[in-house]
């Protein structure tokens, strides 16, 4: 009987380009989605932008735009770079949707009905200057225990260990840089206590796999305490009902976006709503990655628990991705972000190799670059798309392009294929993809075997009719093969169902067989890797990571500078200055020392021009400097004033450099 499925996949932050690490889950899912859809069940696939909370509303404001028009351009971003990766979202929705704020207050109220929301007071940190409450990544400061500088309020990136904000040596708001006060404030708390005994059932019912039960016995016996759902404004959320500052934080607003990500697919498709999230007429699962646990196994549960929801029937967690045997790193370059990959590799080789690394445990996922462009070369392009390229354009080219039968042997390799299917299945279902990549290459190893040993090329020589009959069986196994592997080859699986002149194969087809049928023309089906692609590809990734909302924003110009007054303007004394010395300065790349000219005097002025100009070229230039500069004591010594250029730095800065009519010393303003 056919089977009905729900699947999401964790909501992508809208403060970052979509990156390697998040397609690792967007590809497990979609591969898992694919394979049901193949089977013949009903799946659909729900997820949505993550969008609220200060990260988002930092960046933005950042970028000089609002919190809605970065995470619109955001959405769009991500969307398109999921797809091209053929990932295959039933609807791909935002949490700062309509949907999602009616039902976040319906959660909420029925919470509230239920005695599960508390007040209570708190005392936080607070940034004076920027006015607002600072979370404890937007707290920089020096490390309680290891007295590394520039760590997180939360937890020290050098030496790992935990800590409250509060015990950070000289902590400074990571925005502004001035220095957090204490102050309290009132806020709502989940009694996720209340809700122990309903998870601990839904744990040994089998919610998540062994392991991650392991952990959650230790959150059980650590204690569940109470969780803080409110955060105060300034913040990009949704406003708490009754309230007029307080907005819920954006992870009761999130996991709800998978609710109302459903309910905008079912008001769109004329679709049953409570019937497809509560009625249990349809299975339910979510994809997460294990960083997120806590929330997907306790918080989130207990929620759906408290507002009458319908529990998801299985958490399906994975482990993070580590490249070259090491975290993702910006400065090795290995901090890839989809748009990037795509611009050097094809998209499959990226689903393949995760696929053939995917296991249902929350072990890390290894991708060495080294073994990505072999397992591509040997695999996809050697086993797969070669058994299709020795064989089928024989076919068309010398045989009519039709078919014909199998004999005993053909028949036997055949079997060998088909009967391989359910133990397929059976993996792709328990979400052991490598276990089932390891199949289906040793059934295409199989299929060349049968080929080196028939060597239709000789074949053809002198046996047109036996070599269709050669061909027919090695045609047969691309295709069986190509419906083992479309789940996670999709384009491929299109490409080859086109040349075999079949329709969209589905798993059932793997016990047909394709006889006395005319084909079509091939088309070259995957090119090989070479290696320098990819380095390219690194290359570009070094450390050009930059949030979400200078991305893709060619016009983003930095936000004006706060205000200041007229009379601040007119302490400035802005001069016009002819060059009359410039020289390099030894040990320091970026600076010039410039002589000036201002007319009643002369000033030496340290400039970080170099990158732009040759000392040469700007003798006798014309500049604007601000001369009344109070002289600044630098390592290279003294700058007695400042010239003014612009453009973005590096090589595009520019001076004034007009000379007609403008006198030394003349004032600028
Ligand atoms: N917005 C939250 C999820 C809310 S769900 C109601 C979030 N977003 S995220 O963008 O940081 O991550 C989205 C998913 O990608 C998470 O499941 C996370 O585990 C996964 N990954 C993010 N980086 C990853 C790797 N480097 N490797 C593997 N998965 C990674 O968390
Ligand atoms: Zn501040």
């Amino acid at each position: 009987m056919e089977r009905k499925i729900i699947v999401t996949s964790a909501l992508i932050y809208a403060n970052a380009p979509v990156h390697i690490g998040h397609l690792v889950e967007s590809i497990q899912t979609d591969v898992w989605v694919r394979f049901q859809k193949a089977n013949g069940n009903q799946c659909l696939y729900f997820c949505a932008d993550d969008t609220h909370g200060t990260p988002v509303m930092i960046s933005a404001k950042k970028a000089g735009i609002s919190p809605e028009q970065l995470i619109d351009r955001v959405h769009s971003q991500h969307l398109s770079d999921l797809k091209e990766f053929h990932i295959g979202f039933d609807n791909y929705y935002t949490t700062h949707s309509p949907e999602n704020k009616q039902l976040s207050e319906l959660f909420y109220s029925r919470l509230n009905e239920k005695g599960s929301i508390v007040k209570r007071e708190v005392e936080q940190s607070y940034c004076p200057k920027c006015d607002m409450f600072l979370p404890d990544r937007f707290i920089r400061g020096t490390c309680p225990k290891c007295k590394s500088e520039n760590q997180y309020g939360d937890s020290c990136d050098s030496c790992g260990s935990i800590y409250q904000s509060t015990e950070l040596i000289n902590p400074a708001c990571a925005t502004c840089g001035a220095e957090p006060v204490r102050k309290t404030s009132i806020h709502y708390f989940f009694k996720l206590a209340d809700y122990q005994n309903q998870l601990k059932e839904i744990v040994s019912a089998g919610y998540t796999g062994k392991s991650v039960a392991n952990k959650l016995e230790e959150w059980f016996s650590a204690g569940l305490r109470d969780w803080d759902i409110s955060r105060d404004g300034p913040y990009f959320g949704f406003k708490i009902p009754g309230e007029e500052n307080k907005f819920f934080y954006v992870w009761l607003d999130a996991p709800i976006g998978y609710v109302a990500s459903c309910k905008n697919y079912c008001d769109k498709n004329e679709l049953d709503f409570e019937n497809l999230w509560n009625s249990g007429d349809y299975e339910l699962y979510h994809f997460i990655g294990k960083d997120i646990v806590y929330f997907h196994a306790l918080f989130w549960p207990a929620m759906l628990l408290g507002a009458d929801f319908r529990v998801a029937d299985k958490l399906f967690v994975h482990g993070f991705l580590n490249v070259n045997g090491k975290k993702m790193s910006k400065s090795k370059g290995t901090f890839i972000k989809a748009a990037t990959y795509l611009k050097y590799l094809d998209p499959e080789f990226l689903r393949y190799y995760y696929a053939a690394k995917l296991t249902d445990g929350i072990e890390d996922i290894e991708l060495s670059v080294d073994d990505f462009v072999g397992r591509t070369n040997s695999e996809l392009v050697g086993k797969f798309a070669n058994l299709a390229s020795r064989s089928i354009p024989m076919l068309t080219g010398k045989l009519d392009s039709t078919l014909g039968e199998l004999d005993g042997d053909g028949k036997t390799l055949i079997e060998n294929l088909t009967a391989a299917k359910k133990a397929i299945m059976e993996n792709y279902e328990s979400l052991k993809f490598s276990a089932a990549v390891r199949q289906i290459n040793a059934l295409a190893d199989e299929a060349n075997r049968y080929v080196e040993q028939n060597q239709p090329w000789a074949m053809v020589k002198t046996d047109l009719e036996k070599t269709r009959t050669v061909l027919t069986a090695i045609i047969n196994a691309v295709r069986i093969l190509t419906i083992y592997l479309k789940p996670i080859l999709p384009k491929y699986a299109e490409k080859v169902e086109k040349i075999l002149n079949v329709e969209n194969l589905k798993f059932a087809d793997a016990e047909k067989l394709l006889v006395n049928h005319k084909i079509n023309k091939f088309e070259r089906l995957f090119e090989r890797i070479d290696k320098k692609q990819v380095e390219k590809m690194i290359e570009e990734s070094k450390d050009n990571c930059q949030p979400a909302a200078e991305i893709k924003n060619e016009d983003s110009i930095e936000p004006i500078a706060e205000e200041c007054t007229i009379d601040d303007f007119a302490k400035i004394d802005m001069r016009i200055a002819k060059v009359l010395k410039a020289e390099s300065v030894e040990g320091a790349d970026k600076l010039l020392r410039l002589q000036l000219d201002l007319g009643n005097c002369q000033k030496e002025v340290l400039a970080g021009i170099a990158k732009a100009y040759k000392p040469d070229e700007l003798v006798g230039k014309i500049v604007v400097c601000l001369a009344n500069l109070k002289p600044r004591k630098m390592k290279f010594g003294v700058s007695e004033g400042m010239i003014l250029a612009a453009g973005p730095g590096g090589k595009d800065i520019f001076v004034l450099s007009a000379d007609s009519g403008v006198k030394p010393g003349q004032r600028v303003g």
